[in-house]
Formats: structure tokens, C-alpha cells, sequence
């Protein structure tokens, strides 16, 4: 095959629920990490892999957003074409809607709301030289009843896939990227629906398994986070922006503030008066005023933060702080506010979704 025919699919449909109320008004691929939405990182890292023409499965709920924001992918130099699930019935499931657009081409599958520290050149290079049908990564996890896992013998060689299990044989999670040769479309034809009512692509790679297929497996050493959740949001902020935030400040800061360490500070943004101590990531036109901005802080663009101190919070666009002594551990929505009226020494752990309104 051809190093370049290897085409992307990157999952970006469903309902994210759990990551409501911030979903109901948004896709969960698009809450952005240091300021940037995770699904943007899925294309750095497919672009990284000389990956160049891919297909988005999009909800219809939340597809034209996710239109919206990637556009015809020109600014990662790709071929974008937008595939609609009507609706989330599994991983495997948005495959076979996606057939049409795949062919039969290889491709690599990522999950939209994954982000990972590597590249996967190495594993796209070897998928392609081995012959395998399917390539699939691994890392242990804490809780492996939330995954799809997999039971490995001594020599690494996998021996069964099971889709969050309540007991499961090992702590080994499928990280949410998969390699396929067009085999994978005869299995997900085979398989049944799971109890949870999805096709799952785990019984898919299983049932390559179970027929004899050669399917290779790497337990990764790089980070992974499946950003599903609140904490796994503010987890994956915070070791984004330990690792890839360099120090660009464009923004104004006046003669009584302090900002050191990697800080980013956007267009048209001011500090007065106020310290920020990186790692953080301020967007476009932010004010910060009489304020303590603490490590592993992202502030989207618009945002507002007066006589408040954050730290290892993630704001989206337009939030508004006031007054708040200590805002920690916190993802304020959209255009949401959390604002003090009389001044008290209290720390608070909030998750609020956009366009809300907490006065303390
Ligand atoms: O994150 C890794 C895990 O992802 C794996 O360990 C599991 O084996 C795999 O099943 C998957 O589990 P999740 O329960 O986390 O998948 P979730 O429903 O969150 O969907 C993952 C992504 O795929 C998400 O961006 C939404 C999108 N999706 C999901 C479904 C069910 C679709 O585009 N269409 C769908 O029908």
C-alpha cells in the first residue's frame, strides 16, 4: 500500500452526556484545552502522521459546530469530509456510515475527545510495513471497568477485548486510536449489538481475534486521557499546558503586575495589577485585574477576572470571576459568571455550564 493512503476517521459524534450541562449546548470534542479544542489536537496529530484526508462523524446535533469550527481543513493542510451518524448506536456503528467515505482504504480511527502526549508515526509505520489487519494501543488505567480491555498473555500477544467489563481480567485500556486494513467492515457486519445497545468496535477487534487475524498491540509509556469528564478536562488542561505551553505574551500587562513562568497572554488582553504565575494560557481580549492567576489555568477568550484568585481552573470563553477569594479545580462554561458580592475567605469547586450565573 501506498505510505499516504492511509485515511483518518475521527469520531466526533455522540451525546456527551457526562460531560453535562457543559454538552447540552456544545460537542465535548470542542471544550477546548489551553485554549485550544481537543479536536484540534486530534488533527495535530494526525497531521503529524502525514495523515491527510480524513472524515469527521459528526452528530446532528452538535455537527454543525464541529463544521463550523474545523472548516475544510485547510489549516492542517487536509482533505475534510463531514459524516453524519444520525444517531449514537457505537464506535463500530459509525464505522459502517462511514463506509461509503472509507472504501477500501486503511485508515486510523481516533476518538474525538482522546488526547494523547505521542505521535503515532511510529505505530502508522509499522500497521503499514506488518501485514497486520488491525493495530491497537494500550495503557493501564485505575479504573478499567470504565474501558474496553484487554487480556494479554506473557509475551504481550493480546488474547481477548472485552468492553468495559465489571470484572476485568487486567488493568489494560484500549486507548481511543485503532489502525484497520477494510477487514474490520466483514467483522462489524458480524457482531450484535452490546447490552448497552451499541455496536461496539472492541467486539469487532475481538471477533478478528477470535477468526485468527493478526492484530498487533503497544502499551504506550506517553500519557493518554479520555477527556469525557471534569477532572479528566482539568487533568488533560493541566498537562497540556505543562508540556506544550511556551511563553508569548501579546497582551498588555502594566508596571504593578508580575507574570512569570510559560505564560500566554492574547491579542488585546490587559493585566493591572495582578500576578500570574505559569503554566497558563490567557486568549484574545481577557482582562485581569487585582487578581492571582495560579498554575494550570486556562482562560478563554473575552473572559473577565476581577479581584479573584484562580488556580488549576479552565474557563471557556467569556466567563466572568469577581470578588472570589479562591476558585480551585474548576471548568466555568461559556459566558458564565461566578461573581461575590460581599468578600468572605472560602475556597469553591464549581462546574458550571454556559451561560450560567453563581453569585456567592
Ligand atoms: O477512550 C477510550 C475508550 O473509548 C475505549 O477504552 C473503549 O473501548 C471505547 O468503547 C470508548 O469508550 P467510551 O465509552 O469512552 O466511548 P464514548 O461513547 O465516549 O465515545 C468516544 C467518542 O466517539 C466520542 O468522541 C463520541 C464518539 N462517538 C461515540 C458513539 C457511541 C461517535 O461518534 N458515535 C457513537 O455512536
Amino acid at each position: 500500500m501506498a505510505a499516504n493512503n492511509l485515511k483518518g476517521l475521527i469520531l466526533s459524534g455522540g451525546r456527551g452526556t457526562r460531560l453535562r450541562p457543559l454538552t447540552h449546548t456544545a460537542a465535548k470534542q470542542l471544550v477546548p484545552v489551553a485554549n485550544r479544542p481537543i479536536l484540534f489536537h486530534v488533527l495535530d496529530n494526525l497531521q503529524k502522521a502525514a495523515v491527510n484526508d480524513v472524515g469527521i462523524v459528526i452528530s446532528p446535533e452538535t455537527g454543525q459546530a464541529i463544521r463550523d469550527a474545523v472548516g475544510d481543513g485547510s489549516a492542517w493542510g487536509m482533505k475534510v469530509s463531514f459524516i453524519e451518524q444520525a444517531e449514537p448506536l457505537g464506535l463500530a456503528h459509525a464505522v459502517k456510515v462511514a463506509r461509503p467515505y472509507l472504501g477500501a482504504d486503511s485508515f486510523v480511527m481516533y476518538l474525538g475527545d482522546n488526547l494523547i502526549g505521542s505521535g503515532i508515526e511510529a505505530f502508522r509505520d509499522e500497521f503499514e510495513k506488518s501485514g497486520a489487519v488491525s493495530s491497537i494501543l494500550l495503557k493501564e488505567v485505575d479504573n478499567p471497568s470504565s474501558f474496553g480491555i484487554a487480556e494479554v498473555d506473557d509475551q504481550q500477544r493480546v488474547l481477548s477485548l472485552v468492553e468495559k467489563p465489571k470484572e476485568p481480567k487486567s488493568n489494560l485500556a484500549l486507548v481511543g486510536i485503532y489502525f484497520f486494513t477494510e477487514k474490520i467492515h466483514g467483522a462489524i457486519d458480524s457482531i450484535k449489538p452490546s447490552w448497552r445497545g451499541e455496536l461496539e468496535i472492541t467486539d469487532a477487534i475481538q471477533l478478528l481475534l477470535s477468526q485468527g487475524c493478526k492484530v498487533l498491540s503497544h502499551r504506550i509509556d506517553a500519557w493518554w486521557l479520555d477527556t469525557g469528564k471534569k477532572d479528566d478536562l482539568l487533568t488533560a488542561n493541566t498537562v497540556v499546558l505543562d508540556e506544550w505551553v511556551q511563553r508569548k505574551i501579546d497582551g498588555e500587562i502594566d508596571g504593578a503586575s508580575q507574570v512569570t513562568g510559560r505564560v500566554q497572554l492574547g491579542k488585546g488582553s490587559r493585566v493591572i495589577g495582578s500576578t500570574i504565575r505559569g503554566p497558563v494560557v490567557i486568549g484574545d481580549d481577557v482582562l485581569v485585574e487585582n487578581s492571582f492567576v495560579g498554575p494550570f489555568t486556562s482562560i478563554g477568550n473575552g473572559c473577565r477576572i476581577i479581584s479573584s484568585v484562580l488556580e488549576h481552573c479552565l474557563l471557556l470563553e467569556g466567563a466572568r470571576v469577581e470578588n472570589v477569594d479562591r476558585l480551585e479545580d474548576s471548568l466555568l462554561g461559556k459566558n458564565s459568571a461566578v461573581v461575590r458580592e460581599q468578600k468572605s475567605r472560602q475556597g469553591y469547586r464549581l462546574m458550571i455550564g454556559d451561560d450560567s450565573e453563581v453569585l456567592l
